[in-house]
């Protein structure tokens, strides 16, 4: 069964000067365990997407299953997980207390067979000893991995990302996008990964979606057909290369494809734009 199922999807924001359509007949498919991700330009409605499968924003036209079942029922039975640019963390809780964060929903019973997870999880993103520091000690590539051992927690089978390393200097970057691979393929999860990076989509995916400028659409979904394990000579080498070139050209073309009013538009929208809202809670962090 897929994984996470759009068709043809449209979403509309009503704005106090009109409406916006974010996205135009959105259709794509998440197979099980698959490692898919998302380009397109700034504004074209990536993080939307995001949302609207894990039910913060509902859709205006089209449907949307998260293994066969609307988003609130697969948000209520948590089969997603959502990580964010930036890593949301209370700063008066230890590294460790943040990872539990999503156990405190669950009843006592229910919490047993996860009381020992946290921990794990530290390890395995390689946060060990780091248990009782404050998220305020970490840098920005260890709090992305204390997201991640979070996002891990309750077993979800799909993962939400958007832009999760898109804060961290390239060297981070890279170390990260190895870690979140091997993280993955311990997992039974699909990914669903947003990013601007198209080295970075190239060397995670399974497959990419490159989408049209706003109103967001499919123009091309390319399969990376590139055997795991990878390593990070993928992101110097011939093969990257080309499939990074086809990728470019596909956004150049997508950009091309949506003509003249889109351009208009865009240019119309600029001032009220509001390009990167995928920070949510993350200002919580700042300044205590
Ligand atoms: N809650 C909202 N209310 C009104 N308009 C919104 C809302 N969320 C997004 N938009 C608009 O929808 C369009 C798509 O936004 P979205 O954040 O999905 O783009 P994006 O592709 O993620 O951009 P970026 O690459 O800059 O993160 C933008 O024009 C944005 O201003
Ligand atoms: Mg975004």
């Amino acid at each position: 069964m897929a994984s996470i199922e759009v068709r043809n999807v449209t979403k509309v924001f009503q704005l106090p000067d009109g409406p916006l359509t974010a996205l135009g007949g959105l259709d794509f498919e998440v197979g099980d365990r698959e490692f898919v991700s998302i380009i397109g330009p700034s504004g074209c409605g990536k993080s939307t997407v995001l949302r609207l499968v894990a039910d913060i924003l509902q859709p205006t036209e089209g449907e949307i299953l998260v293994h066969g079942e609307s988003p609130a029922e697969a948000r209520s039975k948590q089969l997603y997980s959502f990580v964010f640019q930036d890593p949301v963390m209370l700063p008066w809780r230890s590294v460790l207390k943040n990872v539990e964060l999503p156990l405190e929903i669950l009843g006592a019973a229910a919490r047993k067979p996860f009381n020992d997870r946290p921990a794990e999880l530290l390890d395995l993103v390689g946060l060990q000893g780091f248990e009782e520091a404050s998220p305020n000690q970490l840098s920005g590539g260890m709090k992305q991995r204390a997201a991640i051992a979070r996002s891990r927690l309750l077993n979800p089978k799909v993962l939400l990302m958007d832009e999760p390393f898109g804060a961290l200097d390239e060297i981070t970057r890279d170390r990260m996008n190895l870690e979140l691979l091997r993280i993955w393929e311990e997992t039974d999860a699909a990914v669903l990964f947003v990013t601007h990076s198209i080295d970075e989509a190239v060397f995670l995916s399974d497959r990419v979606i490159v989408l049209t400028p706003r109103p967001g659409r499919v123009f091309t979904d390319v399969e990376i057909d590139i055997p795991r394990p990878r390593g990070l000579e993928l992101k110097q080498n011939e093969v990257g290369f080309r499939y990074s070139a086809k990728l470019r050209r596909a956004l150049g073309e997508g950009a091309a494809s949506a003509g003249i009013d889109i351009m208009t538009q865009e240019t119309e929208s600029l001032g009220a734009d509001v390009p990167r809202p995928s920070g949510g809670s993350a200002t919580e962090d700042e300044g205590r």
